[in-house]
């Protein structure tokens, strides 16, 4: 005779794949195709719990449409909400575009590696973004402002195609009269007319850098593949060890917790080995980069 069930235990294993639901704050275009997204959890306890780190992802899902890996924008210093730039590309993120304040999505994770704060910690950083890469490295930049006595200098290095196409563009603007941090921002072309910052390609900000010891900083990168390229020159230029080169990098994941196998490289899963990947890794695994 049974007396007790046989499948309690399994009801007892919670489901890695099963979204957590939360609540659209707040939602706004910050270029054309990019959105920012604030979201909740549905429970204020569970909100200030939330913990994750700076260069880590989430996996966001339309219920009954789909999900997929997104960078966390906001910063684990600033507790309660999370914060996401979401490019409309394709099936998903154009069902995500059409959702309203106050409307739910899905949320699972952190996942990934993240920056590693601890060993980023007493170092100068050289921030280095283009394009897209804000997103996940505007939660580096916050977490380091938030925790600025933690750091030696910060630089912070962005360049966009055109000031319409920069995001964050007022957030950071406003950057450039502190004191504690050198912000350089820099478009390829103005197509404003009024654009008060730099002119040229991100690679050119390098000679505004000044007064750094290559052997104790760490430059966190990350942006469209082409920008890579010029970018590790600069910085082999410098001098600067590849292992504190810190790359941010994006491959198609699923499951985005080491199961399915799509995003591996070599031996590599990137969506539990990176997204951040040192320069050694990079030169080792090529196909790390597009
Ligand atoms: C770790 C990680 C972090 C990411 N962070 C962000 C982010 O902060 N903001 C953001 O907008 N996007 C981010 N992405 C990319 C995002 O996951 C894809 O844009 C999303 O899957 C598109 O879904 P979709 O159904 O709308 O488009 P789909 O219909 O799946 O695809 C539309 C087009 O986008 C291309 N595409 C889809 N996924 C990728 C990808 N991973 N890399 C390159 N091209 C792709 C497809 O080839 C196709 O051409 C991230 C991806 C990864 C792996
Ligand atoms: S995304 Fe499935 S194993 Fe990495």
């Amino acid at each position: 005779m049974i007396d007790e069930d046989p499948c309690a235990d399994l009801q007892k294993i919670s489901n890695p794949f099963q979204p957590e639901m939360m609540r659209i704050i707040r939602k706004f275009d910050l270029i054309d195709d990019v959105r920012f997204f604030q979201i909740r959890p549905l429970n204020a306890s569970r909100a200030l719990a939330l913990s994750y780190k700076p260069g880590q992802f989430m996996m966001i899902s339309n219920l009954g449409v789909g999900e997929a890996p997104f960078s966390i924008s906001s910063s684990p210093s600033r507790p309660g909400l999370l914060e996401f730039c979401i490019r409309k590309v394709g099936h998903l993120t154009s069902s995500l575009f059409r959702l309203k304040e106050n409307d739910f999505i899905g949320v699972r994770g952190p996942y990934g590696n993240g920056f590693p704060l601890d060993r980023l910690k007493k170092h100068d950083l050289i921030i280095t973004v283009g394009g897209l890469g804000a997103a996940p490295l505007r939660s580096l930049l916050l977490y380091v402002l938030d925790n600025r006595d933690e750091f030696g200098e910060i630089y912070f290095l962005y360049g966009a195609k055109t000031p319409h196409e920069m995001l964050f563009r007022k957030e950071f603007l406003d950057l450039i009269d502190r004191e504690d941090v050198h912000c350089l921002l820099t478009v390829d072309k103005d197509d404003t007319g009024k654009w008060p910052a730099n002119i040229g390609f991100v690679t050119k900000l390098f000679e505004q850098v000044k007064g750094i010891d290559p052997k104790n900083t760490f430059v966190p990168i990350c942006g469209p593949p082409i920008m890579y390229k010029s970018v590790l020159k600069k910085l082999l230029e410098l001098k600067i060890p590849k292992h504190q080169i810190l790359m941010n990098l994006e491959r198609r994941m699923e499951c985005g917790i080491g199961k399915c196998g799509h995003c591996v490289v070599k031996h590599l899963y990137t969506c539990i080995d990176g997204p951040v990947f040192t320069y050694w890794d990079v030169i080792n695994m090529k196909e790390l980069i597009y």
